[in-house]
């Protein structure tokens, strides 16, 4: 710990699952600046695993007695997500920061709620978007933001990754490849839909429109959407189409069935077209080329293999913005209602049929 920075960030966490154990809990022990203040989880198996597992006492199954018992300066919330919008309210209330993992919340209206209240106690808010701290996108962000490739006209996102065993409520199969450290994902979490709030578009299309709208900075307008569950209870494949603010429009297309073997061939593919010239991103290779209108060509440095998804960097945030040692929220709040807002629509167009505008979200 450096002298200038004489206190650690003390940290609680809400949910003691799977994405917990993976990531928060490590993340947050290796990090000298952060202390972690309790963990809070319903299911007291699950809290009792967890703070076995990494050697913490301090355990409630009532969240709320948590945040009044620990009084701590920032929260994750990394529960199921029905559950995001209580817990991230009542740690906001009490002017606690908060990480709040995607999808945000499953609605508008609460998502907009949650921003207001953040503002209202002048609290931070952000939405764990591993993406948006990948250091060739932030430069791509800055590149579009400058107008490297003019007013932008069409964008296209495609997103094929490995989730349909979770989707199906049979998280174990994938043991193998995620070696769950604790736990693996309780089964209804990403299958029932009630619990879930969807499939694929909660699940994975949060994390590819997130990154659209943070790069671009676009805003949705109005969604047309169409989506099939196959055998499924929730999505498994969306097809989405949008209107964004500035005349600019675009599709959204993504699977969850790609096979365990393929595991290191997902894809998350955008392709963004402006005024001036267009950007190719491959996440998943981590590659990014901006092509202009004058014949140049810009290759932005390749994403090291091991930097591709850097989960860690959520929960680092959330204790470098407690302690001031950053001041810009790299994921927040305005991103994440963006987010819940073009997928709320997706979801209400592909049942009802028709466009949704976000207005009357
Ligand atoms: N950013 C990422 O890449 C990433 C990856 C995986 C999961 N996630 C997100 O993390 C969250 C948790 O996912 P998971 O896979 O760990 O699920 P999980 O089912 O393993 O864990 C969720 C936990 O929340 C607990 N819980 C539910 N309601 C609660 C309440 N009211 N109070 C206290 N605890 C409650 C459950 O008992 C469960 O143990 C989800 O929002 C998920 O989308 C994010």
């Amino acid at each position: 710990m450096s002298k200038h920075d004489p206190r650690r960030a003390r940290i609680a966490i809400i949910g003691a699952g799977w994405w917990s154990t993976q990531t928060h809990l490590p993340t947050l022990l290796a990090n000298p600046y952060a202390e972690i203040v309790g963990i809070a989880d319903l299911n007291a198996d699950k809290l009792r695993a967890a703070g076995s597992a990494y050697n913490i006492n301090s355990l409630y199954t009532d969240y709320r007695a948590m945040l009044d018992a620990e009084k701590p300066d920032g929260v994750i919330v990394a529960t199921n997500h029905l559950a995001h919008f209580d817990a991230s309210r009542e740690a906001l209330v009490r002017g606690m920061a908060v990480l709040v993992e995607k999808p945000m919340v499953l609605r508008a209206v609460e998502a907009r709620a949650l921003q207001a209240l953040a503002e209202q106690h002048s609290a931070h808010l952000m939405v764990g978007y591993p993406w948006h701290f990948t250091p060739q996108h932030r430069e791509l962000r800055e590149l579009i933001a400058a107008g490297r490739i003019g007013q932008l006209q069409m964008v296209s996102t495609l997103y094929a990754s490995m989730v349909v065993e979770f989707l199906r409520g049979n998280p174990q199969s994938y043991q193998s490849v995620f070696n769950y450290p604790v736990t693996g994902p309780t089964a209804a979490t990403y299958s029932d839909p009630r619990i879930a709030g969807g499939g694929q578009g909660v699940l994975q299309v949060t994390h590819a429109a997130a990154l659209l709208l943070w790069l671009t900075g676009l805003k949705p307008v109005s969604v047309s959407a169409f989506m099939e569950r196959h055998d499924l209870r929730v999505d498994l494949c969306d097809a989405i189409t949008v209107r964004f603010d500035n005349d600019a429009i675009g599709t959204i297309a993504s699977t969850g069935n790609i096979a365990r073997i393929q595991t290191d061939n997902q894809r998350l593919d955008y392709r963004l077209f402006g005024t001036e010239g267009y950007a190719m991103l491959e996440v998943i290779e981590g590659t990014a080329s901006v092509y202009t209108n004058d014949g140049a060509i810009q290759r932005l440095p390749l994403t090291p293999p091991d930097n591709r998804y850097p989960a860690e960097c959520t929960s680092q945030h959330l204790v470098d913005l407690v302690l001031g040692r950053t001041t810009v929220n790299q994921s927040p709040a305005s991103v994440g209602v963006r987010t819940v807002e073009l997928l709320e629509a997706s979801y209400r167009s592909a049942t009802e049929g028709r466009v949704i505008r976000v207005d009357e979200l």
